[in-house]
């Protein structure tokens, strides 16, 4: 593993004062189908209490608190404004914790479930993580574990070639920013062995597809064009495209432009989501 980072940040980047509270909420309204579908997979009860571990931006608490009310939701996330933005939108009855989930301030064995999304490829040891989470659990508790394809997977429904290098690009981009070796970008098929390595019980997975065609939902089309089109691809891939790609990639990119990728009747975009769950 190339984790060269000589700093306490995350794997990622996370630290207590870094904030991307805007694309979580932008990813948490767009996929918000997908994610109440897998925690409505989970079989929940009324009167279970839950973790949210890594809460950020704690949307879900409300999902969650929806399935077990009247028993306890907690978030726990490190990212002051994170923690402020969870805190806003939490339901009444829940409790968002600022802290470490490593270290974290809570009752050992008193969750019936830990859900934790897009967080555990986000950690130094991933393994650590699944470690400090089933101390929190119960006998018979549950790890989630969600995890959607940190790179994109399918957009350009009429250009496999830009897509493939496009994909290609953001694969570099992360390898250079973040000093990762591909191996960490293997994100959504790490976390079932993670389970089975960490010697859960009935551990299985169930991967759901964000599918999405035009027209499509406002916040659809506010996480596409603002979280990846915008702010995950355009100054970030120059150095890894050709000048001509990158220039078509733009204009796909472009709400004013003719050749829009979202105004498109062919566009059809697929992105992963995996579930990965196991018992104590
Ligand atoms: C990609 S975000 C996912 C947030 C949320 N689960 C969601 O699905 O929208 C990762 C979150 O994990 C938090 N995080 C990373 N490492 C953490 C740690 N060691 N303890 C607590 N929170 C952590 C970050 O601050 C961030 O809010």
């Amino acid at each position: 593993m190339a984790h060269g980072s000589t700093t306490a940040a995350g794997l990622l980047g996370d630290t207590a004062t870094r904030d991307y509270s805007r694309k979580l909420k932008l990813f948490n309204a767009f996929a918000e189908p997908e994610l109440r579908e897998a925690i409505a997979s989970l079989a929940l009860r009324p009167g279970m209490n839950v973790l949210d571990a890594g809460c950020g931006t704690g949307e879900a608490l409300g999902w969650l608190a929806a399935e077990v009310s009247p028993g306890a939701v907690v978030g726990i996330d490190m990212a002051t404004a994170h923690v402020n933005a969870a805190r806003s939108v939490a339901p009444q009855s829940s409790l968002v914790l600022q802290g470490d989930l490593l270290a974290p301030p809570l009752e050992p064995e008193s969750f019936d479930l830990a859900w934790s999304v897009n967080v555990i490829n986000h950690l130094r040891s991933p393994s650590a993580g699944v470690d400090a989470l089933r101390t929190l659990l119960r006998p018979g508790g549950r790890i989630a574990l969600g995890q959607s394809s940190l790179l994109p997977d399918m957009y350009f429904a009429w250009d496999s070639r830009l897509e493939r290098l496009v994909n290609e690009a953001v694969r570099q981009y992360y390898r250079d920013r973040y000093r990762l070796d591909e191996r960490d970008l293997a994100d959504v098929r790490a976390i079932f062995g993670l389970l089975r390595k960490a010697g859960l019980k009935n551990v299985r997975a169930r991967t759901f597809m964000i599918e999405r065609v035009s027209p499509m939902r406002p916040a659809d089309e506010s996480y596409l064009v603002e979280a990846i089109f915008r702010d995950t691809w355009s100054g970030r891939l120059q150095p890894y495209l050709s000048q001509s790609d990158r220039q078509a990639l733009m204009r796909l990119c472009d709400p004013a432009h003719a050749d829009f990728a979202l105004r498109r009747d062919d566009f059809h975009f697929l992105q992963t989501f995996t579930l990965a769950i196991g018992e104590v």
